[in-house]
């Protein structure tokens, strides 16, 4: 089932998530299914389970349009980052028509739990490093409007997705 996407200023983005727990209780495993059938449907390559207002600690990365199988990551920790940073342009789902400059760690090593609930540690330079940095930030209440360099496109947007915090 495809899952509205949740967009600013709804106060789910901005909340602390909770642990997911293992084995995967079907009402989680559902929801991953339905992200999956939304970050397809909405054209992204990830999503965070907030943006469909699950306080939940997962994300999907979706980047088989760049030849990586879709996969979850489910409580996931950021273990190392590059002291190199890049600036790459980013858009949020939960933004639509902004779009701005992020600069972030280039290379990541990310620890996270698959499916069976086991430790997978993952060390990328490219997309999964800049997109896992996206979702997780997500994870932890913060987006992209909070860290961008400068608008690319829709910089009338801000004021719309400026924060009401409380
Ligand atoms: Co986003």
């Amino acid at each position: 089932m495809v899952l509205p996407i949740v967009k600013l200023p709804a106060q789910v983005l901005r909340r602390p998530v909770t642990d997911v727990s293992f084995p995967l209780h079907k009402d989680v495993r559902r929801l991953i299914r339905d992200m999956l059938e939304t970050v397809i449907k909405a054209d992204g390559i990830g999503l965070a389970a907030p943006q469909v207002g699950q306080s939940l600690n997962l994300a999907l990365i979706y980047l088989e349009t760049s030849g990586i199988p879709v996969f979850p990551i489910i409580n996931p920790k950021i273990v190392e980052t590059s002291k190199q940073r890049v600036a790459i342009e980013e858009g949020c789902l939960s933004l639509p028509g902004l779009f701005g400059e992020v600069t972030r760690p280039k290379k990541i090593v990310i620890e996270y739990q698959d499916m069976h609930g086991k430790v997978q540690r993952l060390d990328d330079n490219g997309w999964i490093a800049r997109v896992c940095q996206h979702e997780v930030d997500h994870l932890i209440g913060t987006l992209i409007i909070d860290k961008l360099d400068s608008v690319t496109q829709g910089q009338e947007l801000l004021k719309i997705y400026s924060d009401r915090k409380g």
